[in-house]
């Protein structure tokens, strides 16, 4: 299917990705409209391995100690794309770039050898909804506009891909995710963060309300308003007076919180509750990346 430009939802480690034939022009402009998403948002390139990351985009010394210590593993690296590189331009938006990534999955692997062709494959949602992390959530929004899912069970890690600018000099986080910064601060020295203390967002996908529950959510929560819902954060009790509590993680374990956080706030966007109220989250490690999150879920929707 996919080698016929279908699109085929598959699991990774961080989320389940739809998945389109890279190199296809007519297949990527399929997933921008099955997404409902702007084109001009680029999207990621899944390879097997470093090797076949090299048939497309340029890894300088930089590049190369990324992929050896983090590939396969939900780290994206945006690279200069190679002379000849064959995936379609739509699928960098007209970028002279493309981030790539080799996931940490058996069975999206076993997919992308089957297959022999990168597979471009943003997280599988409609645009500006949560991402999903079990076949359940791609066939609530998609079903209808994609040929199949691969059902690989949850997602490990549940949030997406820290994707990592190294296209120009300085080496610079464009969004946080399943690598923190301090662990690739061990390997490259300093990163910068985009987007921070007023600088302009450098990755297209860092819109505002980009992660939107319908309900409005509240950060930072001590005490409750009449019909909100909880998302709690251990290891304290939650306040009382909820409609209903789901934990993110009873015991305040940061990689037990992400991989819970789009699951919790699909169960908890219902129309029955009138908003969803989120306790206080540690900003260290994998906490950063849930706050973006949440923070993004919470910024004012746009038109
Ligand atoms: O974990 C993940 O990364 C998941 C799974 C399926 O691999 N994929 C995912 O893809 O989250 P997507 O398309 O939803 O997010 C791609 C992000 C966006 O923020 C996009 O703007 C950025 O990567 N991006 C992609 N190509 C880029 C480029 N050439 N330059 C700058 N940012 C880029
Ligand atoms: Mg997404």
């Amino acid at each position: 299917m996919l080698r016929a430009g279908e699109l085929v939802a598959f699991p990774t480690e961080t989320v389940y990705g739809l998945g389109g034939d890279a190199t296809s022009d007519i297949a990527v402009a399929r997933i921008f409209e099955a997404k409902g998403r702007p084109s001009f948002n680029p999207l990621i390139v899944h390879v097997p391995d470093a090797s076949a990351a090299r048939a497309l985009a340029v890894l300088d010394a930089r590049a190369e100690r990324m992929a050896e210590r983090f590939w396969p593993g939900p780290l994206s690296l945006v690279l200069q794309r190679a002379s000849h590189c064959p995936v379609s331009l739509l699928a960098s938006a007209g970028l002279d770039t493309l981030a790539i990534r080799v996931p940490a999955h058996p069975l999206a692997l076993a997919l992308l050898r089957a297959t022999g062709r990168p597979l471009a494959a943003p997280s599988a949602n409609r645009s500006g909804r949560v991402s999903p992390t079990t076949s359940a959530h791609v066939i609530a929004e998609l079903d209808g506009r994609i040929a199949a899912v691969l059902d690989g069970g949850p997602c490990q890690v549940g949030i997406e891909s820290t994707v990592l600018d190294l296209s120009g000099n300085e080496p610079t986080v464009l969004r946080p995710g399943g690598i923190a910064r301090e662990e690739i601060e061990a390997v490259l020295g300093p990163v910068a963060m985009a987007g921070l203390a007023g600088t302009a967002p450098r990755s297209p996908g860092m819109l505002e309300s980009h992660y939107a529950p319908r309900q409005p959510l509240r950060l930072d929560v001590v005490a409750a308003r009449p019909g909100e819902a909880l998302l709690g954060f251990g290891p304290g009790k939650a306040p009382e007076g909820f409609r209903e509590v789901r934990w993110l993680s009873r015991s305040g374990d940061l990689t037990e919180a992400a991989a819970n956080l789009f699951a919790s706030l699909r169960v908890l966007d219902r129309p029955d509750v009138i908003g969803i109220a989120v306790m206080p989250i540690p900003q260290h490690g994998l906490g950063a990346a849930i706050n973006d999150r949440l923070r993004r879920a919470a910024a004012p929707r746009g038109p």
